[in-house]
């Protein structure tokens, strides 16, 4: 029995410093037609596009703001690099209790996500050195 907080994974995340060049990459060099516009999301400090796979999604996130969470990241990363994964989780307060009663520093409050749903992220230092995203899976399936 399949009995895990884990949903599907939804997206893997990279910090860019320019999402302008880095949708013409994934368009021009990798061939891939189905990428979103970019769109700002200033309650979380970036600005993202969703390049879409058969498999899944690549969200690209460039800063937004001056207190974008991101902005560290590419001083460290200036050409960009794999920033988080997002899994799908059912309930998000369920699964953010559950995280934090184990152990794992859940790092904000739920919030609405680039998909339009909640999300918490995970703290990498309780999650083998990855920021992991939870996302509540939509309602209607759709994102
Ligand atoms: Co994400």
């Amino acid at each position: 029995m399949y009995d895990s907080f884990l949903g599907p994974l939804n997206h893997v995340g990279i910090a860019v410093p320019d999402i302008d060049a880095a949708i013409a990459m994934y368009r021009d060099v990798f061939g891939v037609t189905d990428i979103s516009e970019p769109a700002d999301l200033p309650p979380q400090g970036v600005t993202y596009a969703f390049v879409n796979l058969p498999s899944g999604q690549v969200e690209l996130i460039q800063p937004y703001g001056d207190k974008s969470p991101i902005t560290k990241f590419l001083e460290k990363n200036p050409k960009g690099g794999q920033h988080h994964i997002c899994f799908e989780v059912k309930d998000i307060h369920q699964a953010s209790q559950a995280m934090a009663e184990k152990g794992m520093r859940v790092l904000n409050q739920p919030r609405i996500g680039a998909h339009g749903t909640l999300v918490v992220f995970l703290h990498p230092g309780d999650a083998g050195g990855v920021l992991i995203e939870l996302m509540e899976t939509p309602k209607d399936g759709q994102y």
